[in-house]
């Protein structure tokens, strides 16, 4: 497929960003009432939009208004909304049969997605490919497997880090309090380390000793899992040398290194997988949010000589359904005929144009990421770097009703992550918006001061 395909499709125009009626408009209004009525009162649901369609980074509601979309149904609908040739793989796929149990049973889109995913994953070397329904899934998955092939119990993660809502990977997370709460106790034989923030808190190598001295012996320990640039924690890009030391202390120590690339993975951050920036190939690699561009597929990919378990020892109903498949092979195409090089193309553009606006707006403490993986994280105080919680609620509101999608992470961070299809337009217009939101909210906090 021709590189210029994959960008330009879907055609778009720019009727957007609308807004008809301030959101949430009437219809909207209806379908909130019921659905707090009878949906888990766990969901967050960070403001009231109720999506009704969508095409490229455009997210239409059910009132009609259009927003443009900088992130993606969290960093997931990689090939924008409804793209035409993910749907017609989806359809087609569907059209054939639904399911037969790929734990099981053999069928053609299965084998071709575990090559699919091999041939394009990081190092070089034979992989095998378990694939899921869910990041979370893969991480569970992942930390099995870690565990039997090493015969060994301790798994390190970090600070900060995000895994998943299952127990193994709530318990390897610590990004937030509240995702653990009242769940306890979690999994045994999970050690936490400080991870790499270039902003906040550079990493101590001194660490790596106190840990392997006073905490667990490296001999004792299965695997590190670490997401090569945080998500869910605030969007935090670690310095290379970081990922290359944890590489060097997994080979000297017979310790597995996991990259959990479910949410930077599938071409967000310009290249295939984030890792590729550091020059640094996991033993087992996770992926899932991107991959199927919506529709529930995640994957485990790990060296042919790490995935050992036995026939039967792990399984799944529902993962690496067909039609998922179907999808995850549309997405992948289009990542690499044309995707990801938008990505970084649009990604550096947007980078250069929020450190603009980090000039103008004393709020802004670091913009930081690469392609459209970016993190943009406010202060009350430069100096300080005293985190503004809630300026970035207000901004996320304000921005919604002037059709700009957004959402944080970390403490004060808004993650851009939108579709890889995001134009210059969408860019730039998303920029304008960001920038009258951050003047109006300051002019509100002077208003206040008086
Ligand atoms: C890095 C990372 N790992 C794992 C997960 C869990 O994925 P899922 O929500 O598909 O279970 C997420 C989800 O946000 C994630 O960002």
């Amino acid at each position: 497929m021709a590189r210029e395909t994959a960008v330009a499709m879907p055609k778009l125009e720019k009727d957007y960003p609308r807004i008809v009626v301030t959101p949430p408009g009437p219809k909207a209004k209806r379908i909130i009432a019921k659905d707090k009525e009878w949906s888990s009162p766990s969901y967050i649901k960070e403001y009231p939009l109720v999506a009704a369609g969508g095409r490229g980074a455009m997210v239409e509601d059910v009132d009609g208004n259009r927003y443009i979309d900088w992130m993606a149904g969290i960093a997931v609908s990689a090939t924008g909304y409804a793209h035409p040739k993910v749907t017609k793989a989806v359809q087609d796929a569907a059209a054939k049969f639904l399911h037969i149990c790929g734990t099981d049973f053999y069928y053609e889109s299965m084998a071709d997605l575990c090559e699919t995913l091999a041939r394009v994953s990081p190092g070089k070397g034979k992989k095998r490919v378990f694939l899921t329904n869910s990041g979370t899934e893969a991480v569970e998955g992942a930390v099995k497997l870690a565990r039997s092939h090493t015969k060994r119990p301790y798994i390190i993660s970090f600070n900060g880090a995000f895994h998943g809502r299952s127990y193994a990977a709530i318990t390897l997370s610590a990004s937030k309090v509240k995702y653990k709460a009242g769940f306890g106790p979690l999994l045994p034989g999970v050690i936490h380390m400080p991870f790499d923030d270039p902003y906040r808190a550079p990493f101590d190598p001194r660490e790596i000793d106190r840990v392997f001295h006073q905490i667990v012996s490296p001999s004792e320990v299965a695997a590190v899992i670490m997401e090569p640039i945080q998500g869910e924690g605030g969007y935090v890009m670690p310095r290379p040398e970081f990922i290359r030391m944890w590489r060097k202390i997994c080979d000297q120590h017979g310790i597995l290194l996991i990259f959990d690339e479910i949410q930077s993975g599938v071409g967000r951050t310009g290249h295939m997988w984030a890792c590729e920036h550091y020059g640094v190939d996991p033993d087992v690699l996770l992926t899932a949010k991107g991959l199927g561009s919506g529709m529930p597929i995640g994957g485990i990919i790990a060296k042919e000589s790490v995935m050992t378990w036995p026939r039967g020892s792990h399984g799944t109903t529902f993962g690496g359904n067909p039609v998922c498949c179907a999808a995850a092979l549309a997405t992948i195409d289009l990542v690499e005929n044309g995707l990801a090089a938008n990505a970084a193309k649009v990604g550096a553009k947007l980078i250069a144009g929020l450190r603009r606006l980090q000039l103008k707006h004393e709020c802004i403490g670091d913009v930081r990421g690469v392609g459209l993986m970016i993190g943009i994280e406010f202060v009350t105080d430069r100096a300080t770097k005293e985190p503004d919680h809630q300026l970035v609620v207000d901004l996320e509101q304000l921005a919604f009703t002037k059709g700009l999608l957004l959402l944080s992470c970390g403490k004060s961070t808004i993650r851009v992550a939108p579709p890889l299809v995001l134009t210059d337009y969408d860019a730039e217009k998303g920029l304008e918006i960001l920038d009258e939101c951050l003047t109006e909210l300051k002019g509100k906090k002077n208003g206040k001061k008086k």
